[in-house]
């Protein structure tokens, strides 16, 4: 008897529990602006109010008889799992705390260096912000900074915490001020609240209690009007979507698309369409953790089987199919940069929207944003902590829907291919519709015949180094010898591509990644008459040598590594131009001040400063015979 009452005020207390609604929110401040004292306070002071709270529940269950004390917690940080699955766990901590009438999340981002990296991580997903500002202090540009991420982030209600007002002396004035400084600032930002809170979280004023001090101030308290706040979660009205998680096969008799329901609803029959593919069928089944449903909405985990065979992977968009996301692979879009290294125009980095990741590159910098002033003022690369309107260009189309329509189908990360890093966020905001009437001409020779008729493999050689390392005296004493065994060949050459196509380019990073970008397109064109074509070019980067060789097929892009040591380049100076550099009449001059990464696996590694020219052409000649690039008929 005792066991069954007990079990049903479990199950009361729980059921209760659960309904609460829940508030995500997340707290903005520069290092010093009382951010974790904040945070420790509502954790500690409503811990204690909630501890009350039990224990008020355990007198009253006394006449039931005896309760545990182990209540499932767990219940009350459901949801968080989505989060982690996205991968965007970037030294974000969330905290959890409740009160009688609202459970909450607190993305706890630490306020050092990186902040808006943390911050647009944290806020990607919160209901509310508190903006912290030193009552001492005023308005920074740091508060401004947060506010408009807030803003671009789409959250809608902000609380703007005055903190340390006992340092001021509980000033109605300096208040008041602050105030219409952040109102007439935020004006354009179109946050729906704005509730202006004067505390001290240090000393607790406000924060739970109203305080005897700040009698002048007619508000609530913060947690009053976060227990209180009305946010509407609308998620549920938006159309059907879904990224596909992963495909679960457990036995040939069941198929289920796993993933977590971002958007709308779905139900038993329900038609769904793969965008990219164009292919669609039913919803047959939709299997949750606690069994079959008959529908399930965003923010649900679920597994859906349907009734056709239909090809799907993980990554896949499973939509509505009569409110379908668009499919693209062109955008305009916002962007916040969060690297140290700036970004760079035509870089292959990796983008990451829902569950799918691509290659693609910023095409073009539109504007950066100054945050002061919302001005767009003109930019060619964008450093930490920065934000800017850019284009977009992915290597192949994925389905998506505006961020400002659905956030979970229009956020994106952007990641560094080499260090893995997480280096920019952003948010699409339209597609780019000018590459939609261009297709692919079909022609009917193709790069094989071609090749065939020229008896020999197409590739690009592609010779990297210091400047003065000997790559071209390399280069051009292997093209003499593939011309005297009659093979087709062409020598792209840094300094004379330099004088036309890439004329407008400098030594600028930037310049030097669309320098190297238009060479990789250019020997690719080459490589599709057949030809064998020698790239000579310091390709001081990484990445954009690998670009260059995904520009290409397997086997098409051979890596020569002409190294010498700097001093032995710099010794030799055949264009003078290591002495110009070191007497700063040159800027960014590779090796001096402007950085050379050297190749980790280059097809053929040169000891340029050992060999002679001559035998290290050899040793190219060799390397294109022995892998058949010089066909069958090349004597030795
Ligand atoms: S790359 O870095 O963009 O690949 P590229 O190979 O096209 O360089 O051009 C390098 C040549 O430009 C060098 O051989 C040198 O003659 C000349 N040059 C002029 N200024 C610089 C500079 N700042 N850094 C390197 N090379 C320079």
């Amino acid at each position: 008897m005792d066991a069954n009452v007990d079990a049903k005020f479990y199950a009361d207390y729980l059921e209760r529990h659960e309904k609460k609604s829940l508030l995500r929110l997340i707290t903005c401040g520069s290092v010093d602006d009382g951010k974790s004292t904040l945070i420790g306070r509502l954790l500690y002071d409503t811990k204690i109010l909630f501890e009350d709270q039990l224990a008020a529940l355990k007198r009253d269950s006394t006449k039931y008889g005896n309760i545990g004390d182990d209540i499932d917690f767990s219940l009350l940080v459901d949801g968080l799992d989505a989060e982690r699955e996205q991968g965007i766990t970037i030294d974000v901590a969330y905290r959890f705390f409740a009160t009688a009438n609202r459970k909450f999340i607190v993305a706890d981002t630490p306020g050092h260096i990186q902040y808006t990296r943390n911050m647009a991580t944290g806020a990607s997903t919160a209901d509310l912000a508190i903006i912290l500002i030193d009552a001492r202090k005023g308005m920074l540009t740091q508060t401004r900074r947060h506010s408009f991420i807030a803003s671009l982030l789409g959250i809608r209600h902000v609380v703007l915490a005055v903190n340390k007002i006992d340092l001021v002396d509980y000033s109605e004035l300096a208040f008041e001020r602050i105030v219409a400084d952040y109102r007439s600032f935020a004006d354009t930002l179109g946050f729906e609240t704005l509730q202006p809170i004067p505390l001290s979280a240090r000393i607790g004023d406000q924060v739970i209690e109203p305080s005897p001090r700040l009698l002048w101030f007619k508000g609530p308290t913060l947690i009053d009007h976060l227990e209180s706040v009305t946010v509407e979660h609308d998620r549920e009205a938006s159309p059907f979507r879904m990224p596909v998680q992963w495909v679960n096969r457990p036995n040939l008799d069941f198929r289920g698309f796993s993933g977590t329901v971002a958007s709308g609803i779905v139900r038993l029959g329900d038609c769904v369409i793969v965008p990219t593919s164009g292919k669609k069928s039913t919803v047959s089944r939709i299997v949750t953790f606690d069994g079959d449903v008959g529908k399930a909405v965003a923010g649900q985990a679920v597994t859906l089987t349907l009734a056709d065979e239909i090809d799907i992977s993980r990554g896949d968009i499973l939509a509505d199919n009569r409110a379908r996301p668009e499919v693209a692979d062109q955008f305009a879009a916002h962007i916040i940069w969060m690297a140290d290294e700036p970004l760079m125009p035509g870089r292959t980095y990796l983008f990451k929207i829902g569950t799918k990741t691509v290659l693609g590159s910023i095409s073009e910098i539109k504007y950066q944003i100054n945050v002061d002033s919302f001005e767009h003022v003109a930019a060619k690369r964008i450093e930490l902590n920065e934000i800017a309107v850019v284009n977009l260009t992915f290597r192949e189309p994925i389905a998506f829907d505006p961020y400002a329509a659905i956030h979970e189908m229009g956020a994106f990360i952007v990641i560094d291919r080499l260090s893995h890093l997480t280096v920019g966020a952003g948010m699409i905001d339209f597609a780019l519709r000018r590459a939609h009437n261009i297709h692919w001409q079909t022609l009917d020779l193709t790069k094989k015949q071609r090749s065939e008729a020229l008896s020999q493999q197409p590739v690009a050689l592609w010779f990297t180094g210091l400047s003065g390392a000997g790559k071209s005296t390399i280069a051009n004493l292997v093209e003499k010898r593939l011309f005297a065994l009659g093979k087709f060949t062409y020598l792209l050459d840094g300094d004379n591509v330099r004088h036309g196509l890439n004329r407008d380019l400098g030594f600028t990073e930037t310049d030097r990644v669309e320098n190297i970008r238009r060479v990789a397109e250019t020997a690719k064109l080459f490589v599709d008459a057949g030809l064998i074509v020698l790239c000579s070019f310091i390709s001081p980067f990484s990445s954009e040598r690998q670009m260059a060789r995904e520009a290409l097929e397997p086997g098409e892009f051979v890596e020569v590594f002409v190294d010498v040591p700097l001093h032995v380049a710099e010794g030799r100076d055949p264009k003078g131009l290591y002495k110009k550099a070191r007497a700063g009449q040159i800027a960014n001059f590779t090796g001096i001040d402007s950085p050379y990464e050297v190749p980790s696996r280059p097809e053929i590694h040169l000891r340029a400063e050992i060999e002679q020219p001559e035998a290290m052409a050899e040793e190219i000649i060799r390397y294109l015979r022995e892998n058949g690039y010089l066909g069958h008929d090349a004597p030795n």
